[in-house]
């Protein structure tokens, strides 16, 4: 491994190997592409925009569920009339689906090459046998890649924010998910490597990072020469937030059974770590969440929802959810519904159930809630969410809060958008400010999607400025190993 730090942004040269590369699903996979843009630019190729140019192509894919995967099957079929036009393109498959579905993609015409998650690396290696005329496939795990000393670099950036990954796999077993199949065992970067790139990322002018996982809170360091030495992800955060006061600190995604105080009072003693958690809870029914093998009630997920109201008052909270998964009755989804009327989540995002095969359930239940039933509850949590988060950020019209701008809004070229520490997007006018700057936005009208404000007053370069940031010494809170 080397420590070499690459260039943070695509460097564009049309006179070497053009690679297109397309991303599909979470973050994660986001980040990943930023990892593999970074490999294949050391091994000689430039980055381009455009299919058209391309001398390869890679598709970063998803299998959470069954549509992800139809669309991403439809994208190959576009691929092979480009390799009509152009015989010596070379398509390669990334990411979850190449972990699933490794044969059929090998066999399927359009497709050279397919790699999983853990075997980037080597992609400029097996594109060059390729070449040669094989097709390639290396879709084994290995469980000490986590590509720490490689710099991801950053694609389609507003160069305001970016991810960072803290682990990588999954060691849950909920019943519906595919991940742990399809991204291996869980393992936790060296928080030195994550320190370094963070410190990149602030030289180069970020301002915010996202602290990624599967399940962050399971993030656990163990130096090698020295057990007794560890780091969680409390300690982790509290690392992170020291790195620079004005850089914004964010993570994704919490686990209900795993989320320890030692994180709540971390983010109440540094300003800089954004008042939000994403906290899915699948479900509001104790039957379907021990179905679900999700490891905790809804009794207990109230309780954490308690504990977080009561150690950190003002902030966000959002969910996933999950409509028709098996067995689930019309007294289950009714309890859910009940659950989001008693959390009142700011954002949620919400799906119906897509059995994955492999899984637990698909090997131990029937899916046996209709098609046309599982839309109908979707349809009910999605409308009675709309209506939460309008009442949610119609609370927040008259407030002022701290806004990042992240770039022009959508509605107007006059116009920023940015987001709360909360994760609320902000509309407002531009007046003097510009991309990064931490701006005071007064909030006077919303939608259920978006807060619409003006400035009331720029920040200084600092930022964050509003709340007095007292240097805490690290280990000052209860921490749980
Ligand atoms: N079907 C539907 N939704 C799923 N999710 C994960 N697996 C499935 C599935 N098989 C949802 C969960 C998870 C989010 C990332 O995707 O809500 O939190
Ligand atoms: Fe991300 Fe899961 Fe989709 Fe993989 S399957 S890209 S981990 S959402």
């Amino acid at each position: 491994m080397t420590n070499k730090f690459h260039t943070i942004r695509p460097v564009p040269n049309a006179l070497l190997p053009q690679l297109y590369i397309e991303t599909y699903g979470c973050q994660m996979n986001v980040n990943d592409s930023e990892v593999v843009v970074s490999v294949m630019q050391d091994a000689g190729y430039s980055l381009c925009q455009e299919m058209d140019k391309a001398d390869v192509i890679l598709v970063n894919t998803c299998s959470i569920r069954d549509n992800a995967e139809q669309r991403i099957l439809g994208r190959l079929d576009l691929f092979r009339l480009q390799k009509k036009k152009k015989p010596a393109l070379k398509v390669g498959v990334l990411g979850c689906m190449a972990g699933r579905l490794e044969k059929e993609l090998l066999n399927h015409v359009a497709v050279d090459l397919v790699v999983g998650t853990d075997a980037y690396r080597q992609l400029p290696k097996l594109l060059e046998a390729v070449s040669q005329g094989n097709k390639q496939i290396e879709t084994r795990f290995n469980p000490q890649e986590n590509y720490a000393d490689i710099s991801p670099v950053r694609m389609d950036t507003n160069g305001v924010s970016a991810f960072v990954s803290i682990t990588r796999g999954c060691n849950n077993a909920c019943a519906y998910c595919v991940v742990p199949f399809v991204r291996g065992q869980e393992r936790s970067r060296d928080p030195q490597s994550i320190e370094r790139e963070v410190i990149e990322l602030v030289a180069n002018g970020y301002k915010e990072v996202c602290l990624l996982g599967q399940n962050v809170d399971s993030y656990l360091w163990a130096d090698s020469h020295d057990p007794t030495k560890y780091l969680n992800f409390a300690q982790l955060l509290e690392l992170v937030a020291l790195i620079d006061p004005k850089l914004r600190v964010r993570f994704l995604t919490s686990h209900p059974k795993d989320m320890s105080s030692g994180v709540l009072y971390t983010m109440a003693m540094y300003p800089n770590i954004c008042n939000h958690i994403h906290l899915p809870v699948q479900s509001g029914s104790n039957q379907i969440l021990k179905k679900m093998n999700r490891k905790y009630t809804r009794e207990e997920y109230l309780e954490r929802i308690k504990t977080i109201r009561e150690i950190l008052p003002d902030c966000a909270v959002s969910g996933d959810f999950i409509a028709g998964f098996c067995d689930e009755t019309p007294q289950d989804h009714a309890n859910t519904l009940s659950l989001m009327n008693q959390v009142k989540f700011d954002q949620a995002f919400m799906f119906q159930y897509s059995e994955r095969p492999g899984t637990k359930a698909a090997k131990m239940y029937q899916d046996n809630v209709p098609e046309e039933v599982k839309t109908q509850r979707l349809n009910e949590i999605i409308a009675l969410q709309n209506q939460i988060s309008l009442e949610s950020n119609r609370r927040d019209i008259g407030k002022t809060f701290e806004v990042l701008i992240e770039g022009p809004s959508k509605r107007s070229p006059l116009e920023y958008f940015g987001r709360s520490p909360q994760n609320k997007v902000c509309v407002f006018p531009k007046e003097n400010s510009k991309v990064g700057d931490y701006v005071q936005v007064t909030i006077h009208n919303c939608s259920s999607a978006t807060l619409i404000g003006a400035i009331t007053e720029d920040l200084p370069a600092a930022g964050l400025g509003s709340r007095i940031r007292s240097h805490i010494s690290k280990l000052a809170h209860p921490i749980q190993p």
